[in-house]
């Protein structure tokens, strides 16, 4: 049932996460009428001792930054905050997670909209390492009361595990606890615009039906550039490095997008068994077709230990074994404090057979679909250079969203996630057994860098990343096109 009362459980309701992603993409959708105030009520939950105001506070900045501050605006903002509870207590004992349940049960009481149904949507904001701890809690003291219909559900965010055996360890425990039609595993890339476009356009254009294939594509990039490096974040990041970071998950995730067969239909299972499916089509990682980098600094960050070996960047090569892929590169990019920030897929074609241009061609067609900043698609293909001479240049179809969809916003990713979890929708979620595909290419390369037998290069802050990646780039196929640049237009 998807109407009725519905309470959503913050866990975790300090921390970073909940104040600068969740309690805003929860107020977005607040504010655009997905939660009525009459049928929804947010409860904070946290170890700090603090009252419901002390909380408002903390979150109302947040707010107020995505919102604006005219007087309506603050209104809103008031309004919403107002929805708001806190309790506070452990994540590990039974007393806190009553007293959170007696709330929830209490609120769910005084509403009795649709006949006693109870939805409950616990966002664990939270370390994994108190993911098992609070799932327990939640099982044994928090669940809808079922024989009065409704839901409970839960929605976790990554690190899941550190390899292959802690994911799938992790899972265990989780899943001993809550079935997997209960289990939202965020990867918010795939709340990004153009990452949901992508089924879209290649399943519903006769353009790409017929090229997308190993006959015509010579290669893919996906790559994630920052212009920043892990401030305040080193003790997190150097766990975990770049691969673990943003490859395994949301680079991973836009290649099964990319790479996938068609699902049978749009329905999340066939969906998600064709990720499944790619994933295991992958063949292990090649040492040569790897190249790791540092930034110089990176180890200056009082939090990072000064012999880390842990890489900002890397470039990985990944090769498809079907039909379809057989021979094509993947090539996964991804770095921190690097020149530029942007994340972008790269889809390069083969050269012309029998080209009777080719002397003059400044490079090959290719089709870039960027993620951020300003979405847009473009083709970039040859045309004749207008004018008198008869000669070549490179130019594109330019789908640049901000010119094309003038005044659309283009929802925050975590904003359709959360509503995609009210919904009961898990298109956009990873599956516990993409979760483990998705582990089994990584971990013997991560293993072998935790053991210090793959070391990172070093490259300079505000670098392209190591030379080395370019020239992988370059065995690999990539051919770059020269005198060409992009613009987006202005609007
Ligand atoms: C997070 C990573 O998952 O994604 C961060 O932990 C990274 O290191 C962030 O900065 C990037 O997300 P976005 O949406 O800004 O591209």
């Amino acid at each position: 049932s998807e109407t009725g009362c519905l309470s959503i459980i913050v866990l975790g309701a300090s921390g970073d996460l909940a104040k600068k992603k969740t309690f805003p993409a929860l107020f977005n959708l607040y504010r655009q009428g997905f939660l009525q105030s009459n049928e929804v009520h947010i409860f904070g939950y946290a170890r700090t001792k603090i009252s419901d105001d002390e909380l408002r506070n903390r979150i109302r900045g947040y707010l107020i930054q995505g919102s604006g501050s005219s007087d309506k605006q603050l209104e809103e903002v008031s309004k919403f905050l107002q929805l708001i509870k806190y309790i506070s207590g452990s994540y590990d004992s039974g007393e806190g997670f009553q007293l959170l349940d007696k709330e929830i049960s209490g609120y769910e009481f005084s509403k009795n909209t649709v006949e006693g149904s109870s939805r409950r949507l616990f966002y664990l904001a939270l370390p994994p390492s108190v993911y098992p701890s609070v799932c327990k809690m939640i099982k044994n003291n928090c669940m809808n009361k079922s024989d009065l219909g409704g839901w409970t559900r839960i929605v976790v965010e990554k690190p899941f595990g550190k390899d292959l055996g802690s994911a799938e360890q992790l899972s265990a425990q989780i899943g001993e606890l809550f079935d997997e039609p209960q289990i939202y595993r965020i990867d918010h890339y795939l709340g990004k615009e153009l990452v949901q476009n992508l089924l879209v356009l290649r399943f519903a254009n006769r353009f790409f039906l017929p090229l997308w294939n190993r006959d015509n594509i010579a290669n893919v990039q996906i790559v994630f550039r920052e212009d920043f490096g892990t401030e305040g974040r080193g003790g997190y990041f150097d766990e975990y490095g770049i691969i673990r970071d943003i490859i395994q998950n949301h680079l991973l995730q836009v290649f099964c997008l990319v790479a996938m067969e068609k699902p049978v239909s749009l329905k999340p299972e066939h969906i998600r068994d064709e990720k499944v499916k790619v994933l295991q089509s992958v063949v292990p990682i090649k040492d040569e077709e790897v190249v790791l980098g540092q930034y110089k600094g990176y180890r200056d960050d009082p939090t990072v230990p000064d012999n880390s070996n842990t890489p900002t960047f890397a470039t990985v090569v990944l090769r498809v074994h079907n039909e379809r892929w057989e021979g094509v590169p993947f090539i996964l990019k991804a770095g921190k404090a690097l020149n530029s920030r942007k994340a972008e897929i790269r889809i390069q074609f083969k050269d012309v057979p029998g080209d009777i241009f080719k002397c003059q061609k400044q490079g090959r067609n290719e089709f870039v679909i960027r993620l951020q900043p300003l979405e847009a698609m473009y083709m970039k293909l040859t045309v004749k250079q207008p004018g008198l001479e008869m000669s070549t240049v490179q130019s594109e179809l330019d789908l640049s969203y901000g010119q094309r969809y003038q005044g659309v916003t283009i929802p925050e990713a975590y904003e359709r996630l959360i509503l995609d979890t009210i919904r009961g929708d898990q298109q956009h979620f990873v599956r516990r057994d993409e979760l483990k595909a998705a582990w089994e290419i990584f971990t013997p390369l991560l293993h072998r860098i935790d053991d210090g037998e793959v070391k990172p290069l070093t490259y300079q802050l505000g670098s392209r990343g190591p030379a080395e990646a370019d020239q992988l780039l370059e065995r690999a196929g990539y051919v770059q096109t020269h005198g060409y640049i992009w613009i987006p237009p202005t609007l």
